[in-house]
């Protein structure tokens, strides 16, 4: 044969076989064959673990897949290392317990140590936070843990997207060493009252992308812990909610960097705070920065605080407010933020005496306060401001 026709051969060979493979039929673990009952009474967290498990060996692309129905879910821990590309598929509703047996643990689904995951499928997890909000105490400084409705912990390559959560006890979702994780037309909804409700809390994470996703809650819709860097929201609602903030940051002892943030292209509506960085005024805490976020083309209806940097967060008065914090903040960018402030003081870059913030830019904003009339205050800031700014900027 022809040397160059048989490479051809050996090539194309080589090509069906790749296609073949990748288009293999993804195989499906229904959650009903294990035995769970869609019927809002059967508890059923045996069936869904044992169909992860089944899943989860399965060598190749496979699912759980939940159908419609409502399912009730004590607490789950979903555990990798799989083989291959995983899906879990929730078409039907997953409903939390409302006994307080169940409230004191800090997760109801939980999935840990897994690459390739996909969760969708238009379906909804119902955290019945309404029985178990009461007995959050965290205001009073005991604050036991209550369930977080949906945890991802050492996930990696992976996407959520296409589905509800409803009142979760606590937090709606909580990343933790994640990598490389896209939250996709997501819809996170609890009462403005709720408390903790934090929308998405990531930390010690890297590359997630949260778009077109629609935030209503109690806390913040998303909040940026410490240990993140490339964390970029986009085309994403919030209101009710306390906004997006990065921290709280700055009151342990450990050191605490959150680099490369973006909000772009996102509107609050009716938030305590817009966009937001916080740290404690902690002078024992071991520092750390926080540089390179970009906030820009962002609309604020009737918001609290709609730009705010504060050094001096003392929730509960539980610091010395004489204090300063020790993390740095710099390269900042506040760009195209318009629309409405309720108080008077629509910009406030308050920093820290000890370490102020440098390379702070405002460009191009557009906030009306109450009866037309907006301030900003600065202190400790280095920064310049550019294009039009109302209220007048306090940066030169
Ligand atoms: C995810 O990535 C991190 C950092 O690259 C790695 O340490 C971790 O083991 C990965 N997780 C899994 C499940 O492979
Ligand atoms: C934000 O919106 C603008 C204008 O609609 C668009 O050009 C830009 O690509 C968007 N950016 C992102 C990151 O979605
Ligand atoms: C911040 O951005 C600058 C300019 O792009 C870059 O040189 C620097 O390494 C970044 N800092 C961090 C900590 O990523």
């Amino acid at each position: 044969m022809n040397p160059r026709l048989a490479l051809g051969i050996t090539f194309l060979s080589i090509f069906s076989v790749l296609v073949a493979c990748s288009s293999h039929k993804t195989k499906v673990f229904n959650v009903k064959k294990y035995g769970a009952v869609g019927n809002n009474k059967t508890e059923n967290s045996k069936a869904f673990m044992k169909a992860w498990a089944d899943s989860c060996k399965w060598r190749g692309k496979s699912s759980v897949f939940i159908p419609k129905g409502t399912y009730h879910l004590e607490s789950i821990v979903l555990k990798g290392p799989c083989n291959g590309r995983k899906e879990f598929v929730i078409k039907g509703m997953l409903r939390s317990p409302n006994q307080p047996s169940s409230f004191f643990i800090g997760h109801w689904i939980t999935f840990q140590n897994i690459n390739n995951l996909r969760i969708h499928g238009g379906g909804t997890l119902d955290g019945q936070g309404a029985s178990a909000w009461p007995y959050n105490k965290c205001k009073t400084g005991s604050c036991k843990p209550l369930p977080v409705s949906l945890r991802l912990d050492f996930v990696n390559d992976s996407e959520i997207s296409d589905i509800k959560s409803l009142n979760s006890k606590n937090f709606h979702f909580n990343l933790f060493a994640c990598n490389r994780v896209k939250i996709r037309r997501v819809t996170l909804s609890a009462p403005a009252d709720s408390p903790n409700t934090d929308g998405i809390h990531v930390s010690s994470s890297g590359n997630i992308n949260i778009d077109k996703t629609v935030i209503s809650t109690g806390d913040d819709c998303v909040s940026i812990g410490p240990g993140n860097r490339d964390i970029h929201i986009t085309n994403t609602f919030c209101g009710p909610g306390h906004g997006i903030s990065v921290g709280s940051m700055g009151k342990s002892g450990t050191k605490e960097d959150v680099t490369s943030i973006s909000v772009v292209n996102c509107t609050f509506r009716g938030t305590l705070n817009g966009v937001q960085i916080k740290t404690w005024p902690e002078p024992k805490a071991a520092g750390g920065y926080a540089t390179n976020f970009t906030y820009d083309n962002i609309l604020m209806e009737n918001v609290d605080n709609p730009i705010f940097i504060n050094q001096q967060y003392c929730p509960f008065n539980l610091c010395n407010p004489q204090g300063s914090s020790k993390i740095q903040i710099s390269n900042i960018i506040f760009r195209n933020i318009w629309g409405t402030s309720t108080t008077k003081d629509a910009v406030k870059l308050k920093c820290s005496k000890s370490n102020p913030c440098h390379n702070i830019a405002l460009e191009n904003i557009n906030l009306i306060g109450p009866g037309g009339v907006a301030s900003s205050s600065c202190s400790n800031v280095h920064g310049r401001s550019r294009g039009r700014q109302k209220p007048p900027s306090c940066l030169s």
